[in-house]
């Protein structure tokens, strides 16, 4: 046999194929395409919470009510391997019992880059990327243990 032959047999199969399936498409089908509008977009909002923007609203409401302390404790999980999950010590000195405001001075200190005992520069890295929120929520969170 003849490639040429094989060839245009080849071709005109494939053709055969994308002609078959493009005229059996139904336009009103959309089960397959990525649409969720009208009724499908209703249904979705309400089912979730009213929308993309309100989940994010909710989000960021639940996130202000809560307290310092909490917050405080959600970034203190960074701090347990050095610290102990109840500020015993380890690695890192003792904060349990220590008031806010020594937790905060301190904290400061580390975030400017000060030197304070002779293992600073492991707090260093630490403290850097610390907002004033975020010193101030660890503190009432150590504070509170
Ligand atoms: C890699 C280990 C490590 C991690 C992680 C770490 N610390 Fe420390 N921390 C230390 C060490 C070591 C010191 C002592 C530093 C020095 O000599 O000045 C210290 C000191 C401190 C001090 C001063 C204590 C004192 O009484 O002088 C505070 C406050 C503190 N860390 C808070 C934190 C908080 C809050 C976190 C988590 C956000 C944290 N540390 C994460 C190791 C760590």
């Amino acid at each position: 046999m003849n490639t040429n032959l094989v060839a245009a047999i080849f071709m005109l199969v494939v053709s055969g194929i994308i002609w078959a399936s493009t005229t059996t498409n139904n336009p009103t089908w959309t089960g397959n395409r990525n649409i969720c509008v009208g009724e499908c977009y209703t249904s979705w909002k309400e089912a979730n919470d009213g929308g993309i923007a309100s989940l994010e609203q909710s989000k960021q409401e639940a996130l202000a009510a809560a307290s310092p302390e909490a917050l405080g404790e959600a970034y203190y999980g960074q701090c347990v391997a050095c610290h102990g999950g109840n500020g015993e010590g380890g690695i890192g000195p003792q904060l349990q019992g220590q008031a806010a405001a020594d937790i905060m001075a301190k904290l400061t200190a580390y975030r400017g880059g000060e030197q304070r005992g002779a293992q600073s520069a492991m707090m260093w890295p630490v403290a850097k990327p610390m907002s004033d929120d975020n010193i101030s929520n660890l503190a009432a969170y150590i504070a509170s243990m």
